[in-house]
């Protein structure tokens, strides 16, 4: 079976072809000029989706050789995302199944991720963790199944990405921040710095607003103008950010491996990028004994890859949509959508 995955939910406009368990092409165009404006502006990121969604397409069915007549099953995001954003992939591909006459799947975008690992060689193996950190979620959930997944935890306000892009633009640094942060950060040669880890009465939720409240507090108290702020201590306070959103992650993640027996534990979304967080899960996955799965870097952040194989398991499940399917632009109050 031959699956188009589009992805379109924020600033990468994606498109993907799966053949069965193979991967044929995954292209992946990003919408760096945000970077000028500190941040995603949405009308923007639909009129660039707009303007290469096609082209993209066409180079994704020449890397793969194949037609669009070999096309057997199309899927598409269908939240949560910027809705303008959502909706040119997502009516492009219902347009696509409607004239084709072919199947269509609405897939829900942190599913996606959740699912990622399972694009890479070495799979995960139900029951496993997943740590899901993106620009929008931070979430910790218990995977028992493609049907069934618990919710364990979440952030109670900002997301982990959405905080390493607000410490970024303290730092004077461009939008998106985390690789910014990570760069400076791998620059310290250690601080004393530290910011406080908020401590939740729910076990598995998150928070991050406080982390970022106390590097603004430093920044404003260290320095007598931002633009004074010297290298070193930029390099530090990144540093000292870094480890103490790492450091709630872990955190999190080693309580709910003690309580609960898994085979794995699965690191996904963009901030699945950061390598000390990476080097941290691995390390934790080792201290108990269990496989940790991390996708590479190309299906870390937005990918049609994902969207196309969680589409493929719905549509392995005897799960059958009509064309009326709308986009979502939230996460509905349970989450997932089966
Ligand atoms: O999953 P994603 O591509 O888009 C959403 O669905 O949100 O995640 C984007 C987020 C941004 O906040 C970006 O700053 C963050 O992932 N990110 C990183 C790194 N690379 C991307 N955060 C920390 N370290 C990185 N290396
Ligand atoms: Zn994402």
């Amino acid at each position: 079976m031959n699956v188009l995955g589009i992805e379109s939910s924020c600033d990468e406009t994606s498109v993907a072809i799966l053949s069965g368990h193979e991967l044929l092409s995954n292209l992946i165009s990003s919408q760096d000029f945000h970077k000028e404006y500190g941040g995603v502006v949405p009308e923007l990121s639909s009129r660039a989706h707009l303007q290469i969604i096609i082209p993209l397409v066409k180079q994704a069915l020449i890397k793969s050789n194949l037609e669009l007549k070999d096309i057997d099953l199309i899927c598409a995001t269908a939240g949560p995302g910027l809705i303008g954003a959502l909706l040119v992939g997502f009516t492009f591909a219902k347009g696509l199944a409607f004239s084709l006459d072919k199947p269509f799947v609405p897939v829900n975008h942190i599913e996606g991720h959740i699912f990622s690992g399972f694009l890479m060689n070495e799979k995960p193996e139900f029951p496993f963790l997943t740590l899901v950190v993106s620009g929008g979620h931070t979430l910790l959930l218990l995977v028992k199944s493609f049907t069934e997944i618990i919710q364990l935890g979440s952030t109670i306000d900002d997301a982990a990405g959405e905080a390493f892009d607000k410490v970024a633009k303290m730092l004077q640094l461009q939008y998106p921040g985390g690789p910014k942060i990570q760069e400076l950060a791998s620059k310290s040669k250690g601080t004393d710095i530290k910011f406080p880890i908020a401590d939740l009465k729910q076990p598995y939720d998150f928070s991050f607003s406080g982390v970022k409240t106390s590097v603004l507090r430093y920044i404003q108290k260290n320095s007598v103008d931002d633009k004074q702020l010297n290298s070193k201590l930029k390099n530090d306070i990144a540093f000292a950010f870094q480890n103490a959103v790492i450091g709630a992650l872990v955190q999190n993640t080693e309580k709910a491996l003690k309580e609960f027996n898994v085979h794995s534990i699965s690191l996904v979304g963009g901030v699945a990028a950061n390598k000390s967080l990476r080097d941290s899960i691995v390390s934790l996955g080792n201290k108990y004994g269990k496989r940790s799965i991390i996708p590479k870097l190309e299906y870390c952040g937005d990918n049609a890859a994902m969207i196309a194989f969680r589409g493929m398991t719905i549509f392995n499940e005897g799960k059958r949509f009509d064309l009326s399917s709308k986009p979502y632009p939230h996460l509905s109050k349970d989450g997932f959508n089966f």
